[in-house]
């Protein structure tokens, strides 16, 4: 009972992104599913793919599978094209999100919409629950129009994505997890106290400039990520100039992870059945 204190969240873990390849060659920074921060449950893997060389991100990623979790894809630069075995097709372009709930299994691709120029996002798998790890597939396609942003003082801004921030609610809804995904705009000198919901895990992630958190205002520099440990809030400044600093929670499952490359699911057993079915075409 600490009659009603607000208790920033202490930074629990730090660690930088490391390049990676995926797809078919993109490079790009992972910055969770790594040797360092192997998960931040229910959040299975983050990547940034940053680069204006269309060598590193014109193979693009051709047909694949998912099933069993969510991938969320957040666009801050350029445009790809989505498109999906069940004739599903969408743009990702610049300031969208697509929250893609893969469930029992979906065969998508996820290619550049253009030769040359600065692509810049985020992808993020989510977990889903054992209950609903086979549930039918469900995207949820939200332009930049339709991502509200909150002002808060001092001129700092966050995008709303998923969750609530004051009195602005985010588009995405219903999902297992309850998640909170905010992209946050710090001009320098900039502070933001925020609350999170008990029991939530939570990382940031500095993708311009270096921020400071919590009340030990641990340097969190750009391609770095912090995982919170547990309290009331979050706590962000900006002391060395203008930041730009995702934030996701959501909360942990605590269930068990079976994960082969594109499949995360509870036991191997289910693993190998995942493979099966998608060697028989029955995604
Ligand atoms: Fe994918």
């Amino acid at each position: 009972m600490d009659g009603g204190m607000n208790r920033p969240r202490p930074v629990a873990r730090l660690a930088r992104g490391m390049p990676a390849s995926d797809g078919a060659g993109v490079k790009l920074n992972r910055v969770i599913g790594t040797p360092q921060i192997a998960d931040v449950d229910p959040f299975l893997m983050l990547d940034e793919f940053r680069s204006d060389d269309a060598a590193d991100y014109i193979a693009g990623f051709p047909d694949h599978p998912h099933r069993g979790f969510e991938t969320v894809t957040y666009m801050l630069a350029g445009r790809m094209r989505h498109g999906d075995n069940k004739g599903h097709t969408g743009r990702l372009e610049a300031g969208s999100v697509q929250w893609m709930t893969a469930g029992r299994g979906i065969v998508h691709s996820e290619m550049p919409e253009q030769e040359n120029g600065l692509m810049q996002g985020f992808q993020l798998w989510v977990n889903l629950p054992a209950k609903d790890k086979m549930t039918e597939p469900r995207y949820q396609e939200i332009p930049p129009r339709d991502i509200p942003v909150a002002a808060l003082p001092g001129g700092v801004t966050v995008k709303v994505i998923a969750g609530t921030v004051g009195d602005t609610t985010g588009p995405i809804n219903g999902i297992a997890t309850e998640p909170i995904l905010l992209d946050l705009a710090l001009p320098a000198g900039g502070r933001l106290s925020l609350p999170l919901p008990h029991g939530h895990n939570a990382f940031l992630y500095a993708f311009e400039g270096e921020a400071a958190v919590g009340e030990t205002a641990t340097r969190l520099t750009r391609g770095s990520i912090a995982v919170l440990g547990q309290g009331d809030s979050v706590l962000l400044t900006a002391p060395a100039g203008a930041a730009r600093v995702l934030l996701a929670a959501g909360r942990p499952l605590n269930e068990p992870v079976a994960r082969y490359g594109p499949f995360v699911m509870n036991t191997p057993d289910q693993l190998r059945q995942a493979i099966l079915d998608f060697q028989a075409g029955r995604f």
